[in-house]
């Protein structure tokens, strides 16, 4: 049996370890869950691998940093961003003295904490464990991060079927595996009433795509290939809008500003407050994208996804008809996009509204299983009954 099992009344002291907005995003659903109950004291270590981003974020959900790490460097290269994280995280993790860790997702911060947890023997879960595309190099370094950070785990929180079936074909064992849904849909269904003005006026009855691109995999050709396609979009269809909040990055601000900055209707900005950016999510027509997140919640919102991408670790959506891989040829990225604004019955096709990736109760479910763990009552018959 899976248990982290102790004596005595005391809380159990969970620490959060985010580094990205998009981690942010995702756990701050389950940090404000695991506030919620009497039996855990959560600690939300921030590895600042985003600064602004992050911290703007958390504040979304009114969750506060408790440390933070500000590993964050212009221009930072994967290998000097992980040292920096090994060595500000391993002393900060020790000295708090965590009944467990938790972190999500993919990021280099992810990584280093699951294994800085991995050398100081100290319980490891992994939020949105078991994507996979099976390619260590696509995307670079996510893949291998998540890797890592399976081999390590504790307790393993699959956010799909798919998920779970990866982590148990790599060995996991079943009773690790807890399928519990994406914390993504907790977060989207926690802003999405607020519904703030769009940060530029839309023309009525416009067509409006929202566009983002930041994967390192994308540098170069790809993304300089996806701009072309934009440009000629907005040149084909005089009554199409692009929405793109462009990732802080230097090496992509530098891209977009020359090859869109001047484009008429294409309108760029920086980086959207969550619930602005489900503004306009909620008023697109459809959304072009590399993200992995806007692959999970535009589906939910009945917003067809093209992901411009060779690969993708979430072929639910696609399977299930709502999201296309249409990779980052230019002429395949207008041929696709043009069919969606063209062709009324292939829009309908895929604005269905449905999405494998979550109910909202992802949370919760993940709350409940570590609630088990140290009660030391987490056996094969609660994982079925969570799933
Ligand atoms: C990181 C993650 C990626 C995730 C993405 C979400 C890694 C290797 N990459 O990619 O998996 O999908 O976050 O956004 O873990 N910057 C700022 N201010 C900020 C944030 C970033 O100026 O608030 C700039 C910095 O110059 C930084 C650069 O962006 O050097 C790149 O940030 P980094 O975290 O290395 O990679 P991302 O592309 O953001």
């Amino acid at each position: 049996m899976v248990s982290g099992k102790r004596h005595g009344g005391s809380k159990r002291r969970i620490v959060f370890v985010v580094g990205t907005r998009p981690e942010a995003i995702k756990l701050c659903p389950v940090i404000l869950e695991a506030q919620r109950t009497s039996w855990a004291e959560p600690v939300v270590v921030a590895t600042g691998q985003h600064n602004e981003l992050l911290h703007e974020a958390m504040a979304i959900f009114g969750v506060r940093v408790d440390h933070d790490l500000a590993i964050m460097t212009e221009a930072q290269s994967l290998s000097d961003l992980t040292a920096r994280a090994f060595e500000r995280l391993d002393p900060c993790l020790w000295s708090l003295r965590p009944d467990i860790v938790i972190a999500q997702g993919d990021t280099t911060s992810v990584m280093v904490t699951s294994m800085c947890c991995f050398y100081r023997r100290i319980p490891f879960g992994h939020v949105e464990a078991g994507l996979r595309t099976t390619d260590i190099c696509a995307p670079f370094p996510e893949e291998f991060n998540r890797r890592v950070s399976s081999l390590v785990a504790d307790l393993h929180f699959a956010p799909t079927e798919r998920a779970k079936n990866n982590l148990e074909r790599e060995g996991v064992a079943r009773n690790h595996i807890f399928l519990t849904g994406n914390t993504v849909i907790d977060a989207l269904y926690l802003v999405h009433g607020q519904r703030p003005a769009l940060p530029f006026p839309i023309e009525d009855g416009a067509r409006l795509i929202l566009l983002t691109a930041h994967r390192r995999e994308s540098f170069g050709s790809p993304m300089r290939d996806l701009f072309k396609a934009v440009a000629e979009l907005v040149r084909r269809y005089p009554r199409l809008e692009v929405v793109y909040p462009v990732h802080p990055n230097p090496a992509i601000q530098q891209a977009v500003r020359e090859m869109l900055g001047s484009v008429e209707r294409v309108h760029l900005c920086e980086p959207l407050p969550y619930p602005q950016l489900v503004s306009v999510m909620a008023r697109c027509d459809l959304v072009l994208t590399d993200s992995g997140g806007l692959q999970e919640e535009a589906p939910a919102l009945g917003k067809p996804v093209l992901v411009v991408r060779e690969r993708t670790e979430r072929p639910e959506a696609v399977e299930m008809g709502v999201a296309k891989l249409v990779g980052t040829n230019q002429l395949t990225i207008i041929d696709a996009v043009s069919q969606l604004l063209d062709d009324p019955e292939a829009y309908r096709a895929m604005a269905r509204g449905v999405s494998p990736y979550g109910d909202g109760r992802a949370s919760e479910r993940i709350c409940r299983t570590l609630e088990s763990y140290f009660e030391g009552t987490l056996n094969d018959h609660s994982v079925k009954m969570l799933a």
